[in-house]
């Protein structure tokens, strides 16, 4: 029974030494039974975003007193049981920001100018006479970026827009950013040719985008998401897929995940869908693996973590 339980081998696990310590060494995310009994004895927790850290895991773990996870987004936590078990637990913002925010003008970039759709056609040994108007799609210059959401993530987005000449809106409820403007979500996916959702996902986002709000979106523009899949309403963004008004959607994330392979998101040829990696950077992933540790050693020595979540309802 170990101290510290690390729900993946991670670089820099080593850096743990002085603790006794369970490692889940397999492939994919470790498996629930594993994880159950690997934090009976422990006080310390390194999670994946892929760890349901809810109420019975936390009955389960009696001694738990710090919990590290190696994501920024933290919707698999119940913050409120820990807050009143008086866990304390990290996660890892800023060091995969600018990644995070590469992929989704990679995604933007992909699903407007419709590479993956030629890509597969090459493949497949489908590339016929020259056609003037052969997989024309939509330009990310001189045209309107709308982020929902403009935390860290939102606003490195937004400040990569300005090689692209393009103008900047976003909605958001508790960040603003004044340097662009902050509209109404009706009024911003009426508005923009490219939605880029960077919110994280709680009670306010899940089902933020549904039919409803798919239907206001602009003839031919694109969604694009990095956040969370339950932020989307997947059969509504399925519909609007086929019947418009927007072009094409590009996910990161997407709800179920991982997504079958004969889910109908993967029927769409205007939908990009990549396996949740936009912080999948060499450099970022080793960055994430290091601060998680950082959090979960200051956490059991009981100093201030780098990067500790304000308790929920607090902050
Ligand atoms: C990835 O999705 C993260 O939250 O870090
Ligand atoms: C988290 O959602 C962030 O924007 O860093």
């Amino acid at each position: 029974m170990s101290e510290v339980f690390v729900a993946k081998a991670i670089p820099g696990i080593e850096r743990l030494t002085s603790y006794d310590v369970g490692v889940w060494d397999g492939e994919g995310p470790v498996p629930r039974n594993v994880l159950l009994s690997g934090v009976s004895e422990a006080r310390g927790l390194l999670s994946m975003l892929t760890d349901a850290i809810d109420a019975p895991l936390l009955e389960a773990a009696s001694h738990l007193e710090v919990v590290s996870q190696m994501a920024v987004g933290v919707d698999n936590i119940d913050l409120a049981s820990c807050a009143r078990a008086g866990i304390v637990v990290g996660h890892t913002p800023d060091v995969l920001t600018e990644t995070v925010a590469d992929t989704a003008w990679a995604l933007m970039a992909s699903v407007a100018r419709r590479l993956p759709e030629g890509e597969r056609e090459v493949r497949a040994g489908e590339w016929g006479p020259w056609e003037f108007h052969h997989l024309a799609g939509g330009d990310l210059h001189r045209t309107v970026l709308g982020v929902v959401g403009m935390g860290r993530i939102g606003q490195a987005v937004a400040r990569r827009a300005v090689g692209f000449d393009m103008e900047v809106i976003y909605s958001s409820p508790r960040e603003s950013a004044p340097e662009y403007e902050r509209v109404g979500l009706e009024d911003l996916l009426s508005r923009s040719d490219h939605v880029v959702i960077c919110t994280p996902l709680d009670d306010q986002t899940r089902g933020l985008i549904g039919k409803t709000e798919l239907a206001l979106m602009k003839e031919g523009s694109h969604l694009i998401n990095v956040s969370r899949g339950p932020v989307v309403d997947t059969d509504a963004l399925v519909a609007a897929l086929i019947s418009g008004p927007m072009a094409g959607a590009a996910l990161d994330v997407t709800d179920p995940e991982p997504l079958p392979g004969d889910h109908p998101l993967l029927d769409r040829d205007n939908c990009l869908v990549v396996p949740h990696i936009a912080s999948a950077s060499v450099r970022t992933r080793n960055a994430m693996a290091s601060l998680a540790i950082d959090n979960l050693i200051a956490g059991l020595e009981g100093k201030e973590m780098p990067a500790r979540l304000p308790d929920a309802g607090v902050g």
